[in-house]
């Protein structure tokens, strides 16, 4: 790492590892730089250790192993308080007896600040999140988004140089839910903290996330930002954990440098990106969004063209979803926009289909757990 880098990073998981038991390793071997000023989301299925992590750098969970980083400081022996880290959790527990600008000045008086100083830092926190005239209403008197977003403005009021989200809108409703996603990341922008936010709904990590890291059984599997983690995952996980995808098994025929042929079982040949594959006869799996998938006339400049039945239509305002029969599959799915679908299409119709060589990624073989 150079001197430059070295100095946008403000947190270094180092070899961490995490075990409750003594024999399970919760979180195996995390080596994770976080950025300056970056928004980054742990994202994984339940259990694969992202709360865990997010503890283990709040400190109130250590590291069996390994060593965290804070500014190029060792937060081994560093008690949580002391961390000038803020938190915001999924259960907001905001003070109850406490009124809103009390709840806010809570943070502030535990480290020792004046009253008048106090006073001015909770009307800068409740103005930018939009509750200033809620400042003497208790917690009970207000709505969940709303005591989210003073949950949220006592993370902030003590202006830590980083702050630790652990799936905070998960009790809320869509609605109110995508609005916080959307008023979080402006805060974000506007204030230039840096943000670890956990989340296990990937929408969410997209929408809101500089850079996404994918847990899977305690190691990431892939770290990117949103645009190149849904184009270009890295292996079989990631290309089904994040977004559709159309997974069809096969065996390595011949390589070329990037390119590779994979043998389907009853014979067919598709043309792919070798991306994670092992020697030629070892088996991989194929992955293929069902939005690069050309149905008909548009399939013919396609390097993989085949026939497919169309199943099912499924209607869903802005586009349809069309499960076809493709390569000795029931389950192909082919993403259309309504607006380009041909009307006359039906449920029986047997018609050309393709996609081009760099739309599928051949991927390590599935593991089934
Ligand atoms: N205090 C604890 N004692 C023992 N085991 C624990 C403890 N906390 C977590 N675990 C176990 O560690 C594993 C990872 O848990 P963790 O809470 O980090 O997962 P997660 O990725 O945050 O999942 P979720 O999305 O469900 O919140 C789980 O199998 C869990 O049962
Ligand atoms: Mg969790």
């Amino acid at each position: 790492m150079t001197g430059s880098q070295a100095n946008d990073v403000l947190v270094s998981f180092r070899g961490v590892q995490k075990t409750y038991d003594g024999e399970n390793l919760i979180v195996k071997d995390l080596n994770l730089d976080i950025r300056k000023g970056e928004f980054l989301t742990l994202l994984g299925p339940s259990g694969s250790g992202k709360t865990t992590s997010l503890m283990m750098l709040a400190g109130f969970e250590t590291p069996t192993a390994g060593e965290i980083l804070l500014g190029g400081r060792s937060l081994n022996r560093l008690p949580p308080h002391k961390r000038d880290i803020g938190m915001v959790f999924q259960n907001y527990a905001l003070f109850p007896h406490m009124t809103v600008a009390e709840n806010l000045a809570f943070p502030l008086s535990v480290r020792g600040m004046s009253r008048t100083d106090c006073t001015e830092r909770v009307k800068k926190a409740l103005s930018m999140v939009q509750l200033d005239s809620f400042r003497n209403r208790y917690p009970g008197q207000l709505s969940g988004g709303q005591q989210q977003r003073v949950a949220l403005a006592r993370a902030l009021v003590f202006e830590p140089q980083l702050v630790l989200m652990d799936e905070p809108l998960g009790a809320l409703d869509k609605q109110l839910r995508e609005h916080m996603q959307m008023e979080i990341k402006h805060l974000h922008q506007r204030l230039g903290v840096t943000v670890v936010y956990v989340t296990h709904d990937q929408g969410e990590a997209l929408t809101m996330s500089d850079r996404v890291a994918v847990f899977h059984q305690g190691e990431i599997q892939q770290i990117a930002d949103p645009r190149t983690l849904y184009e270009q995952p890295s292996n079989t996980f990631v290309a089904n954990f994040i977004g559709e995808n159309n997974r069809i098994c096969g065996r390595l025929a011949s390589r070329d440098g990037d390119r590779c042929t994979i043998t389907l079982p009853r014979g067919e040949q598709i043309e792919a990106l070798a991306v994670n594959v092992g020697q030629v006869g070892d088996p991989v799996t194929l992955s293929i969004r069902p939005e690069r998938v050309r149905l008909n006339g548009h399939s013919e400049a396609c390097s993989n063209r085949f026939s497919g039945r169309v199943a099912e239509f499924i209607y869903l305002g802005d586009h349809v979803r069309i499960r076809m029969e493709v390569c000795g599959k029931d389950d192909f799915y082919v993403k259309q926009p309504v607006a380009e679908l041909d009307p006359s299409l039906s449920v029986g119709d047997l018609i050309p289909l393709g996609w081009q060589v760099e739309h599928s990624r051949a991927l390590d073989p599935l593991q089934l757990d």
